[in-house]
């Protein structure tokens, strides 16, 4: 039986039915799925012995980190076994002389950024579900975050990788070399491949050396255009701003109403900037900011923390609301304030009742729009994402296409495109052993 060879690999503790458990129920609470198989491979060599009895029973797997995906990618949607990789969790001792890291693929992001901080490190890539999040999920998911500005997204931290494909191959680049141009770049095509073409077992991190000093400072702005044209200043004069982020009154209220932290002002809208500073930086990011009458300054860790919390906590309070469509977009800069007026405007046009909570990395043009109260999914998703198309946008910014936005990547992907991403698909994973629900449209 199925079960039993499966135990036979990782032994009975680490195999079990999905029924009831977080395993089958994505962090949104939207998407449900069902299996009769979670297993949690020790090592590498268990995680290929899993995958030849999975393609032996003509079976598919879902590669699982810490489940807290947005798009509906990490759960078994139609009885696919689920692969966790939780056992797979060591981080090794950084490297300060390289400034790196081997990790495991179900280590945390925050396990990572505690090893790298121990050490006077820094590892840059960091969002609200850091405490969660594994490596091997960030990866397959190219995450972004709040520090993308200044040193890029997951993609560009990883220096090597080893990932197990549905045949049970190995590829790996784990020497993590600066200069390697031997051919494609399999390190790269599995950075956002959502688990369809690899399961990420390892990786080689980039890490960055710790501040010295940073400033926190909220704005308060009256319109979005107003907040664009701050951050456009502070980014564009400064080499030091590590985060821009935009957020409204109404998310800025509700997430003080669910955290309890304070808000320093009322405004319609919010941009929190983080600088690593100096003494001569302080003084650019004031001259900078002398024309804005609402600014906060957090002068110390817990004045910082407490900041943050009002934007790391934006998702978390939002969901006590309800279960919110999420759309995560990009738009280019210039054309952002009309993107939010528009998208506002597109969601009542087709769920009149419907609440529209916009907020996220504004630096990158990365806005997360929340649609709250709206029965009607489809045509929610089809006006906020042709709304998105026609600002010449991308209907993904961080967080994958998953199975919420399959239907759609024709929208911002090319027809051919999408048929160079199925012969990739094709050439690698012939079977559909590999997360078969996520990412290229259902043919
Ligand atoms: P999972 O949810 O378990 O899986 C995500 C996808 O990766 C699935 O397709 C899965 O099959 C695949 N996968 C997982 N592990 C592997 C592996 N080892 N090999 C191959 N495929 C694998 N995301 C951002 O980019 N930026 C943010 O700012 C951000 N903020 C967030 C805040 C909150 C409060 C929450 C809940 C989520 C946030 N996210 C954000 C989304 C989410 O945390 C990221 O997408 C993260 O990368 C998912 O990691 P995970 O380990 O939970 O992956
Ligand atoms: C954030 C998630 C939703 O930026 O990506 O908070
Ligand atoms: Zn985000």
């Amino acid at each position: 039986m199925f079960v039993d060879e499966i135990r036979a690999v990782v032994g009975s503790d680490h195999v079990f039915d999905g029924a009831g458990t977080s395993h089958v129920v994505d962090w949104t609470g939207r998407f449900v799925g069902v299996t009769d198989t979670v297993v949690r491979p020790g090592s590498i060599h268990e995680l290929i012995e899993v995958l030849r009895v999975v393609r032996a029973h003509g079976r598919s797997v879902v590669p699982q980190g810490g489940n807290t995906g947005l798009v509906g990618g990490g759960v078994p949607l139609r009885g696919e076994v689920v692969l966790s990789t939780s056992r797979l969790n060591k981080v090794g001792v950084p490297d300060t002389a390289s400034r790196r890291i081997e990790v495991e693929a179900g280590a945390t992001v925050e396990s990572v950024q505690i090893a790298a901080t121990s050490v006077g490190l820094r590892y840059p890539v960091d969002f609200g579900a850091r405490a969660s999040a594994t490596i091997g999920g960030t990866i397959a998911t190219n995450a972004g975050g709040v520090n993308v500005l200044r040193y890029g997204p997951t993609r560009a931290q990883v220096l090597g990788l080893e990932a197990v494909l549905a045949d049970g191959s190995i590829v790996s680049t784990m020497a993590g070399l600066l200069k390697d141009n031997t051919g494609y770049d399999l390190r790269g095509l599995m950075c956002g491949s959502e688990g369809t073409l690899g399961v990420v077992t390892r990786a080689v991190l980039r890490l960055v050396p710790a501040h010295a000093s940073v400033t926190t400072v909220l704005v308060g702005c009256a319109s979005v255009a107003d907040a664009m044209s701050v951050v456009g200043r502070v980014c564009h004069a400064s080499d030091t701003i590590d985060a821009a982020e935009l957020m409204s009154r109404r998310g800025v209220s509700l997430t003080s109403r669910v955290t309890g932290e304070a808000v320093p002002f009322e405004a319609e809208w919010y941009v929190l900037i983080e600088s690593s500073t100096s003494q001569d930086q302080e003084a650019v990011l004031a001259r900078l900011l002398a024309g804005c009458s609402l600014v906060a300054v957090a002068g110390s860790p817990s004045r910082r923390r407490a900041l943050w919390r009002l934007r790391d906590e934006h998702t978390s309070s939002i969901a006590t609301l309800g279960t919110p469509l999420k759309y995560d977009v990009t738009v280019p800069l210039e054309s952002l304030p009309r993107f939010v007026a528009a998208v506002g405007e597109a969601v009542t046009a087709v769920a009149r009742s419907a609440e529209t909570i916009v907020f996220g990395h504004a630096a990158d043009g990365n806005l997360h729009v929340n649609v709250l109260g709206a029965s009607a999914e489809q045509a929610v998703d089809e006006a906020v994402l042709t709304c998105v198309a026609a600002h010449r946008g991308s209907i993904s910014a961080e967080h994958g296409v998953g199975t919420a936005k399959r239907e759609w990547l024709h929208l911002t992907r090319s027809a051919d495109e999408i048929a160079a991403m199925r012969a990739i698909k094709r050439a690698l994973d012939p079977d559909g052993v590999l997360n078969p629900n996520v990412l290229l449209p259902p043919l």
